[in-house]
């Protein structure tokens, strides 16, 4: 998530998540947003375009977009969120964050994509089983492991059946709690998903160098 970031903001990051973890470690991201004052360069995860991973996905997989519908978990400044839209998907897209969510109105005025405010860990269950496609892409690793469990129970009800999850992720090779954010996911903590009825169908894994540590990432493809 912050591997190219400059120093200052990887620490504010570091910083406003710590502080946030004993009361509500979701409470930093809205902050994040509203300092940048609309500047992107100072929220660590946005590119302004379609993450590579997912884009990598698309082409791999061509999925159908026509009459299907997708939605887009912590959907940040929407770029994910248009790619979808743009291949044909009927997408809502939400983020815990008012401010992110007011940036995507900002700079997509015209989208057909559906973005609104909500906290994943709060949905009222008329989204149940209602998306063709789920794209996951780093939250998951957002939140601290304690969460885990949790986030993970809140995600799997949202794909239909016959669906399909998009988790995009960093992974880790131990089960550790490592120090974060990101708190990269093990195979234990993924392994949630085939519990709960996923069948992975396939995964690419990305490795690159950061700060001297190889990261590993990967997205993953699961049907339910
Ligand atoms: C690391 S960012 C990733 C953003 C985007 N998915 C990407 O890959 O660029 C995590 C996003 O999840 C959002 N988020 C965190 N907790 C959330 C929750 N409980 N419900 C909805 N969104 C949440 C944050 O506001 C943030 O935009």
């Amino acid at each position: 998530m912050f591997e190219q970031q400059p120093e200052a903001i990887q620490q504010k990051v570091k910083t406003l998540a710590t502080q946030s973890q004993k009361s509500d470690p979701t409470a930093w991201f809205d902050i994040l947003y509203s300092e940048a004052e609309g500047d992107a360069t100072q929220i660590p995860w946005a590119r302004l375009t379609t993450h590579p991973y997912l884009q990598d996905w698309l082409n791999f997989s061509q999925p159908q977009g026509k009459r299907h519908t997708a939605l887009v978990i912590g959907c940040g400044l929407g770029d994910d969120a248009e790619a979808l839209a743009k291949l044909g998907f009927q997408v809502t897209a939400f983020d815990i964050s008012p401010t992110a969510i007011a940036w995507c109105h900002e700079r997509f005025p015209d989208s057909s994509v559906n973005y609104l405010v909500a906290d994943l860990l709060a949905l009222d269950g008329k989204w149940h089983r209602q998306f063709d496609l789920v794209v996951e892409s780093r939250t998951i690793q957002a939140l601290p492991v304690k969460m885990r469990q949790e986030v993970i129970n809140c995600i799997a009800p949202l794909v239909a059946s016959g669906g399909t999850l998009l988790v995009i992720t960093r992974v880790r090779d131990t089960d550790a709690v490592p120090d974060g954010p990101p708190w990269a996911l093990s195979e234990q903590e993924l392994g949630q998903f085939i519990e709960l009825g996923f069948e992975e169908v396939r995964r690419n894994l990305f490795l690159s160098e950061a700060s001297g540590n190889t990261v590993k990432q990967a997205w993953i493809e699961y049907r339910f």
